[in-house]
């Protein structure tokens, strides 16, 4: 038996953009943004409008994820849905409402939340007057954003969340065009890496003023962590690797945690003339208001090899990170998404937060499997019996589970997700959830892994 820690959180994780809808919303996110531009960037055309309908459909979402095992619900406030104007930060008092009635119904329903306040959902309006994160003003707009929702939710949430994958809003937004605004510019990218720590470290400050430091309440950050392993022994793969992990990992890794920049990825940027602009009494900022907690996701590692040709050379700037995910014998692809699976990783992270910060509190904010056409596997009374991801969740769990008998600080596990949700550009391509939606009638079903994820949360482990 796999027993876990008494108290651990059986969880699942969802986005206010990804499940609601845009039902009523006063604002448009960059993606509601994009879609409404351009329809065909996003997969068979289908965009963020109806989504999994939680907006209409939570009061009934809520029993079946509970009846799905979920004990703990990992959602997003959404900026463009709360505000009504962002200068004055004036609230929308139907988003209040709807907010409130959500987080209400998930206590009654035995469901603890942890609300976080960014899922790439930068609101369009922002994106176009300031550039959204490419902007320092923006980043006390946020502030104030955050310190709104403390005031109206934080009387029932005692678990917060600055931003969920920073890094990946820097990488579909200003490197590789999976994100609106679709830019490719190197040093920008730098920059909104900096910023976004910034606007971390202020909303944290926000809370402070509120809850101070006591650990009644709770904020962190939401990071996804790639494990950077490099290809070969060779001294060039393994310094590409080092690269890879500083840049993938710890440029926001540490300075949630540790309140600093790594000093060697500093002297990198530094160096190609490419470092953020930061002042004095940030950077004092960004060293006083760390996390209290963090939620990790984890898919893929990542296997690096030395650059052939520097990207430095093609472009201004662009990170130098040559990755090589498909190509060594022995590897298991999760073949829908192209990502390695390697459960093992989860493991070298659970040490590594152990052992170089601080043993801090933890926990697996996203785990899951996207998988094409589920359909495929639905049995004759229309369940999917989606044994693959049963084995998924149980090699991880398995991985976590050594993690935590080594001592580290892991207090929950998150699946990505609950109810199949939409996905961005990918939209309903790959489905994650342990609950089916049938997104033309809004049907939703327990699949196999649902009522298997009922019994781990109850028993708090498996055989
Ligand atoms: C990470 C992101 O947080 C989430 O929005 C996304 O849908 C999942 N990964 C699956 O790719």
């Amino acid at each position: 038996m796999f027993e876990f820690p008494k108290n651990f959180a059986w969880g699942a994780a969802t986005s206010g953009p990804q499940s609601e809808g845009n039902f009523k919303k006063k604002h448009q996110n960059v993606f509601d943004y994009w879609y409404a531009k351009d329809p065909k960037a996003f997969y068979a055309g289908v965009g963020p409008d109806t989504a999994s309908n939680f907006y209409n459909d939570y009061r009934e979402d809520i029993p079946l994820m509970r009846q799905a095992g979920i004990k703990v619900l990992r959602t997003s406030i959404q900026w463009s849905r709360l505000i009504a104007d962002f200068e004055k930060c004036s609230v929308d008092e139907e988003a209040v409402a709807f907010y409130n009635d959500m987080i209400d119904t998930l206590l009654e329903n035995g469901i603890t939340p942890y609300l976080n306040l960014c899922h790439f959902d930068m609101p369009v309006e922002l994106q176009h007057k300031y550039g959204g994160f490419e902007s320092k003003h923006v980043t006390d707009l946020f502030a104030g954003y955050a310190k709104r929702c403390f005031e109206l939710f934080g009387d029932r949430v005692d678990h917060w969340f600055t931003f969920n994958e920073p890094k990946v809003i820097l990488d579909g937004g200003y490197l590789y065009q999976f994100h609106y605004p679709l830019k490719v510019d190197g040093p920008l990218a730098v920059q909104v890496a900096y910023n976004l720590n910034l606007a971390s470290a202020k909303a944290i400050a926000e809370f402070r003023k509120l809850y101070g430091n006591d650990g009644t309440k709770k904020i962190g950050t939401i990071l996804n962590l790639t494990p950077a392993y490099a290809a070969s022994e060779s001294k060039a793969d393994q310094a590409a690797a080092e690269f890879a992990e500083l840049w993938a990992n710890k440029m926001f890794l540490d300075p949630a945690v540790l309140g600093e920049f790594p000093s060697k990825l500093v002297e990198i940027l530094e160096k190609d003339g490419v470092l953020w602009e930061a002042t004095p009494e940030e950077l004092a900022l960004i060293k006083q208001d760390t996390v209290d907690l963090l939620g990790i996701n984890f898919y893929h590692p990542f296997r690096v090899k030395a650059p052939e040709i520097s990207a430095k050379s093609l472009q201004d700037w662009m990170p130098d990170i040559y990755f090589d995910n498909y190509e060594m014998p022995g590897r298991v692809m999760n073949v829908d998404k192209g990502w390695e699976i390697y459960p093992e990783a989860l493991y070298d992270i659970a040490l590594n937060i152990r052992d170089n910060y601080h043993n801090i509190e933890w926990f697996v904010s996203e785990n899951g499997m996207g998988v094409s056409r589920e359909e495929r596997f639905m049995d004759e009374h229309g369940m999917v019996c989606d044994d693959y991801r049963i084995e998924f969740l149980k090699e991880h769990l398995r991985a976590l589970h050594r993690g935590i008998t080594a001592g580290s600080n892991c207090h929950g596990y998150f699946v990505w997700t609950g109810i199949d949700c939409w996905s961005w550009q990918n939209a309903y391509r790959n489905r994650y959830g342990l609950i089916r939606d049938e997104i033309h009638t809004q049907t939703k079903t327990l699949k196999k892994s649902g009522y298997w994820f009922a019994k781990v949360s109850a028993q708090n482990g498996f055989e």
